[in-house]
């Protein structure tokens, strides 16, 4: 069946099940490979995209459910809360595999678009549900502090 998905925006033409999640979608579907394949029932977080400006676990998601506007990592980079945490993690060299850090950004950026000046707190309730085998969790406080500015 095909649908037609807004992926960054451009809009797409995917030729999927229904029930095809949101990250197959993606990845083989359309070529997009910035959202990762984690855990594959929505319990770490590689796999975040924006739907509309809110995070969601694209593993969880069938591409039947989704109407709005896609934004993955590779279209982050369009809005300014994006570029800033973009250059926040650059600057602080967060990564360390990298595998996570797109679902990471993703989070941090939809955290920071909410709420420009986050505390603590705010970080860990938004940022609970990626996780990062390599424990880069002090650098991405680190750098989402350093892009609230
Ligand atoms: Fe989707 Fe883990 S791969 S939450």
């Amino acid at each position: 069946m095909a649908f037609k998905l807004n992926v960054n925006g451009k809009v797409r033409e995917a030729d999927v099940d229904p029930d095809t999640p949101l990250l197959w979608t993606l990845r083989d579907a359309l070529g997009v490979l910035g959202p990762k394949f984690g855990c594959g029932v929505g319990q770490c977080g590689a796999c975040t995209v924006h739907l509309d400006g809110q995070p969601i676990r694209s593993c969880v998601t069938p591409v039947s459910a989704v109407q709005g506007k896609i934004t993955t990592i590779e279209g982050i980079g369009a809005s300014a809360v994006g570029q800033r945490v973009q250059q926040a993690w650059t600057e602080l060299d967060v990564a360390q595999c990298g595998y996570c850090q797109p679902g990471q950004i993703m989070s941090a950026t939809a955290l920071l678009t909410k709420n420009p000046k986050p505390t603590d707190a705010d970080i860990d309730a938004a940022m609970n549900g990626n996780i990062c085998r390599c424990a880069t969790y002090g650098r991405i406080r680190a750098a989402i502090k350093r892009a609230s500015g």
